[in-house]
């Protein structure tokens, strides 16, 4: 079964072709990374123009890449939600005229389930095992989920502020480290030392994360002038964040008995975090190649795979929440 998959959430126009949930035949992508950076973060109204731009050529570049025809397509999947709604917009509607044109069934994706999914892109190397416990980390999300089968989740934690990876941005932007932060921060942690001892929010007793008084700890270093270094900064920073990560997920994988750790999102793509899941955790620890950590539409053709296979799919009445959860 051939799956094209749009994901059109954020800053990235994506488009890709998927056999059988699991094989990557085409992946490309157009980042918006250089434009939005002259502004610091992501601009809503840019981010849509730019996806209605780019959507056509990434889709044809998608089938072309594959080698595949519109004949020979069996689905379309497109993310949902969350993201912002301009964004998402384009996606859907580009995904909605394909199916009518075509008659092709479409499904909408949770844009968080497709990061998760990411993890099932390995071809033909064993599937992750249920249940299993993810860290969801990226731009809007820490979420730690309890999986027991395809499509069912519980979330057991999450942030009660900032996500981690928009931690990372932050903490990116109080350095003068520039935009996305999170690749600004771990290239400066490489020549770092983690001298600041900054707090770790525990919240003992819940699966819940907070990241916002790390952040603050780190504007009052450079408030008061304490900084010499930033790369000792920016290596505290990491240190403090991924610390927490790993502690809380290594403790809801203890307490659910779950078989398998993955790990999803942007942040995933962290070679830190990566090293300190895996060289820590009980279970087996999955993690997707940095590329299919960030945003991208392979993942969301993986998801739907399996949504199609239970028999689900959406009418052309299909529509976008930006605010949707998980479970
Ligand atoms: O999943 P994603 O591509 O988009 C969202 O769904 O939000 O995640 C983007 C986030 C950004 O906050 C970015 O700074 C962070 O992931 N990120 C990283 C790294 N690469 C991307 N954070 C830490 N280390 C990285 N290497
Ligand atoms: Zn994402």
């Amino acid at each position: 079964m051939k799956i094209l998959g749009i994901e059109t959430s954020c800053d990235e126009t994506a488009a890709a072709v998927v056999a059988d949930g699991r094989h990557i035949l085409a992946n490309p992508l157009v980042s918006q990374i250089d434009i939005h950076a002259r502004y610091g973060g992501v601009v809503p109204e840019v981010a849509s123009r730019q996806h209605i731009l780019s959507i056509i050529p990434v889709i044809e570049q998608a089938l072309d890449a594959a080698g595949v025809t519109w004949t020979e397509l069996d689905g379309i999947a497109v993310t949902v939600g969350p993201g912002l709604a301009g964004s998402l917009l384009v996606g859907v509607n580009v995904a909605k005229a394909i199916a009518l044109a075509r008659g092709l069934p479409i499904i909408g994706v949770n844009h968080l389930e497709g990061h998760i999914y990411a993890n099932w892109l390995t071809d033909d190397a064993a599937p992750p095992a249920f249940p299993l416990l993810c860290l969801i980390v990226s731009g809007g999300h820490s979420d730690l989920v309890l999986m027991t089968e395809h499509g069912r989740y519980a979330v057991l934690g999450r942030t009660r502020d900032d996500a981690a990876g928009e931690a990372f941005d932050k903490a990116a932007r109080i350095l003068g480290l520039g935009f996305p932060g999170g690749p600004a921060i771990e290239r400066a942690a490489r020549t770092g030392t983690p001298v600041f001892k900054l707090p770790r929010a525990w919240l003992k007793g819940t699966h819940d994360f907070s990241f916002s008084g790390v952040k603050t700890a780190l504007l009052h270093l450079v408030e008061n002038g304490q900084i010499k270094d930033v790369a000792d900064a920016a290596t505290s920073f990491q240190e403090a964040v991924i610390e927490v990560l790993v502690t809380k997920t290594i403790d809801a994988a203890r307490e659910n008995r779950v078989r398998e750790v993955l790990l999803a999102g942007g942040v995933a793509a962290n070679s830190r975090l990566r090293q300190w899941l895996s060289g820590t955790s009980p279970v087996p620890v999955r993690i997707p190649p940095p590329a299919l950590c960030t945003d991208n539409a392979a993942m969301i053709a993986a998801c739907s795979y399996y949504r199609l296979q239970a028999g689900q799919r959406a009418g052309l009445d299909l529509d976008v929440v930006t605010g949707l959860k998980l479970a």
